[in-house]
């Protein structure tokens, strides 16, 4: 991210989509509270999520389980060993960097520095070093300490407080929802009885220790996460994989980013158990790059072998078919919602010169993801006929969907405002629509305007979506 903050970061919080945490207090780093609007999206994201990947499917079923999970769960995973960052520190200002981050400003790329290990990274922060090179990004200092592994993992403690410092009572925020999924995987098998393949899916808070230097809600320490884990025999891996390669990339096309802004990353390194990582990255104009969205990872028996070892459980699915008993491998999806609203927010945030010669800013999100999908003014707010017709159309739609009614200041205002937070159609009742029932519907994008009878403003703001009614958020 340049220095100057980008304006969506100040259009956020303005127009009441993201307010950074505790602000009154001086704020907490890396953690956002979401407004009104903020929420709305972030909801309709979801839920767009899950009609894909559970509703529209019958080999996915849902879940939601619990953050806390037995301490063991993490130590099976490798988590408590494993999931740390390279961290360096200033001396001078005290401000804290990832080492592979810090080595992204002397041109080296992702390949070269993720998952590296921590000999290497030094030897590259040591040769800069030696060059005079090496600087703190924030102050400028040359004094940086080497870089040490720094656990990403948030520690918490359950029981009576008198337990409070001793080890057993020590359990972690999870740092990913995968892993009640492959703690409930034997329930679901016993309570659901599905074949193979089948997938779990589910959305939840996720909490990482992430050292992060100002990437606004594209990583953060409180995040959601909406992941689904893929069950199935090993000669089914290739084909299932690509095909949720596929229908994966897809749904980013059906919401509204273009292709252009959208590519792949082939993970180079895998971990051991691994057979193919693949990211789906977005072209964010707000970090300037290129970044990972979400993670397509073919895992293999890894997580459920791993569980049955620390758990004694024995895990492994019974083909009746075959009367043999083994344990499925694993492909996942997984992507953060947080960092999915900032890329649609990125994508749909446009600023356009009028012919009139103003400006305005317009949210040009899918309208199943415009927080409001309808605005309703009455022409004038002093001519009491008008505005009871106009709160009775808002009553009305109100039961359908997520509509505003407003009646401050001129009309061209409060078409700005709307178009400011997205919402894909404003109605207005005048005099002539008070004696033929009818409205006039201005589109956000196009700014046309159409007098439709009220009668059938549901089904013309239907006939607008790409598909389906617009859906109560
Ligand atoms: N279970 C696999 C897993 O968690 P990951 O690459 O660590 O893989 C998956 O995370 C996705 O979760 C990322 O692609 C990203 O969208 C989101 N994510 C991860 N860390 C995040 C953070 N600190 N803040 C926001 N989103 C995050």
């Amino acid at each position: 991210m340049s220095d100057k903050p980008h304006p969506l970061i100040s259009f956020a919080k303005s127009r009441g989509f993201i307010y950074p945490s505790s602000e009154i207090y001086g704020g907490l780093s890396a953690i956002y509270d979401y407004g009104h609007y903020g929420i709305l999206l972030k909801k309709n994201i979801e839920a767009a999520w899950w009609k894909a990947m559970v509703q529209e499917r019958d080999d996915v079923f849902g879940l939601d389980s619990a953050i806390f999970m037995h301490p063991k769960t993490w130590i099976a995973s490798g988590h408590v060993d494993g999931f740390d960052d390279p961290q360096v520190d200033c001396r001078q200002c005290k401000s804290r960097f990832r080492a592979d981050h810090l080595l992204e400003n002397y041109g080296y790329t992702d390949d070269q520095t993720d998952k590296a290990p921590l000999d290497y990274l030094n030897a590259q922060l040591d040769a800069l070093r030696h060059d005079k090179k090496l600087t703190c990004p924030n102050c400028g200092s040359r004094d940086l300490t080497s870089a040490k592994r720094f656990s990403l993992m948030v520690k918490s403690n359950i029981g009576s407080p008198t337990d409070d410092l001793k080890e057993e009572n020590v359990v972690y925020l999870r740092p990913e929802t995968c892993g009640g999924i492959y703690l409930e995987y034997k329930n679901v098998v016993d309570s659901l009885h599905p074949s193979l393949p089948f997938g779990i899916a589910q959305v939840g808070k996720a909490f990482r220790n992430e050292i992060i230097a100002r990437q606004f809600i594209f990583r953060t320490r409180e995040f959601e996460q909406m992941e689904m884990q893929y069950f199935l025999k090993s000669e089914q891996m290739k084909e299932k994989y690509e095909q949720w390669k596929k229908d994966r990339f897809a749904w980013y096309l059906e919401y509204g980013i273009s292709k252009t802004k959208l590519r792949w990353y082939k993970h180079a390194k895998l971990v051991f158990y691994a057979s193919a990582a693949y990211d789906i990255e977005y072209n964010f104009s707000v970090l300037g790059n290129f970044k990972e969205v979400e993670g397509i990872h073919a895992r293999g028996d890894h997580d459920l072998t791993q569980h049955s070892k620390f758990s004694g459980a024995d895990l492994r699915y019974f083909d009746q078919a075959t009367g043999q008993k083994f344990l499925p491998h694993i492909m996942e999806t997984s992507v953060g919602l947080n960092r999915l609203m900032l890329m649609f927010l990125d994508n749909a945030f446009t600023t356009e010169k009028l012919e009139d010669g103003s400006e305005r800013t317009v949210l040009k999100l899918d309208k199943r993801l415009a927080p409001i999908k309808a605005a309703v003014f009455p022409l004038l707010r002093n001519k009491p006929e008008l505005v009871d017709k106009a709160k009775q159309i808002a009553a009305m739609l109100r039961k359908e969907m997520m509509i505003e009614y407003d009646d401050h200041g001129n009309i061209g205002k409060r078409y700005r405002r709307q178009d400011e937070i997205g919402t894909p159609y404003c109605i207005t009742v005048d005099f002539d629509g008070l004696k033929d029932e009818t409205v006039t519907v201005r589109s956000r994008d196009s700014m046309k305007q159409e007098r439709v009878a009220i009668s059938r403003l549901l089904e013309y703001m239907a006939g607008g979506e790409r598909r389906g009614t617009p859906k109560k958020n």
